[in-house]
């Protein structure tokens, strides 16, 4: 059998900042309720041309450069997004063409903030099988797009960005993903949701004019599921490895909230300096923000650490992935 590495990462982030005062002229908050509540402080925001693929591209140039490898040489292309160009052709079918990647099948997975990971287990499973050798997983969001700039419970809290990784056969080089978990609870799904502009609810003047085509989050019952999910979900996939808690070196959460990072690093016991966290900087960036997170953090990691990511969000969904550095 063969084994799945991440040998190359790239990130892309707009260049527009908004800060939390800015948001204070947008609706009513305070950038002090902000970042007490949550710890982001700004976030990325497209610009207007701009579209998912866009920054997704960036990333994926980036990832190859650092696997070494041409576009050419990619078997699949996997992007984890809840806000594609278009619902079809997928992000990944936009990205493939641009790239020229004419060997690699193509497309997107929905699973909101849990994209990426849900992306690397495909990627393993595949590479393992020994159906591909080198798969571009890339998790992209403009999230801007999407949300309710009338409503203080979300426009907080998200921003744009994408992160994309090259999972590749083993071949001495990278760092071996260990194993994957992945869960879904549909029955939540109503937690967090995106209501119209699908086939139960098609675009129309009234789903426009009552705001269905932007997120609705109940982010008190998010936040109790996160809570709990995050150490579920970290548990599940550790002891498939028959590790623990205390194996863990290094920890890449999903950038939800700061106090759900804290409260889980203090079930791991890891200091602040073993964990990334970058939601100060561009807040929740969705399916991008372990990706972005991973690269931005590389740089802090030693050969055989072990490394966990793990993320929740809409759908209900959830997954964990441990890497060997
Ligand atoms: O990627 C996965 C998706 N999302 C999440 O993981 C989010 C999970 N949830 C959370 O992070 C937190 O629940 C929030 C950050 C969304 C909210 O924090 P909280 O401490 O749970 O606040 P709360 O929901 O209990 O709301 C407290 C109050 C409410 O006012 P009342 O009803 O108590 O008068 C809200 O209306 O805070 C109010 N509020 C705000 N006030 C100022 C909500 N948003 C804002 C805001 N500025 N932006």
């Amino acid at each position: 059998m063969f084994t799945a590495s991440v040998t190359g990462t790239g990130i892309y982030t707009p260049q527009r900042i908004m800060t939390n005062q800015e948001l204070e002229r947008v609706v009513e908050t305070t950038a002090d309720w902000i970042v007490s509540r949550t710890g982001i402080k700004e976030r990325r925001i497209a610009a207007p041309e701009q579209a998912t693929s866009d920054l997704c591209l960036e990333a994926a140039r980036g990832a190859l450069e650092d696997a070494g490898i041409t576009a050419a040489d990619l078997d699949c292309i996997i992007v984890g997004t809840i806000t594609p160009d278009m619902v079809f052709p997928s992000t990944a079918c936009i990205i493939q063409g641009k790239l020229g990647a004419t060997r690699a099948a193509a497309f997107d997975i929905s699973a909101a903030c849990t994209g990426f990971i849900y992306g690397l287990q495909l990627a393993k499973q595949g590479i393992e099988a020994g159906s591909w050798e080198h798969v571009l997983v890339i998790g992209g969001e403009t999230m801007s797009r999407i949300l309710d700039w009338q409503d203080r419970n979300t426009c907080v809290l998200f921003g744009d960005g994408a992160g994309a990784a090259v999972i590749s056969r083993s071949n001495g080089k990278g760092a071996r993903i260990l194993g994957v978990h992945l869960g879904a609870d549909g029955s939540g799904g109503d937690c967090l949701i995106l209501p119209a502009g699908g086939s139960r609810l098609p675009a129309s003047a009234e789903t426009v004019a009552e705001r269905k085509h932007y997120i609705a989050m109940n982010g008190h019952e998010v936040y109790k599921f996160a809570v709990r999910i995050v150490e579920e979900a970290a548990g599940q996939v550790l002891s498939k490895l028959g590790l623990t808690f205390a194996d863990v070196d290094y920890l890449v959460p999903h950038q939800a909230n700061l106090r759900i990072i804290e409260g889980f690093a203090k079930r791991l016991k890891l200091p602040v300096d073993k964990i990334a966290i970058n939601l100060d900087l561009y807040g929740n960036m969705s399916g991008a923000s372990i990706p972005v997170a991973l690269h931005q953090f590389k740089h802090k990691l030693n050969t055989g650490d072990k490394v966990l990511l793990v993320s929740f969000g809409g759908g209900l969904t959830w997954g964990s992935c441990l890497l060997e550095w």
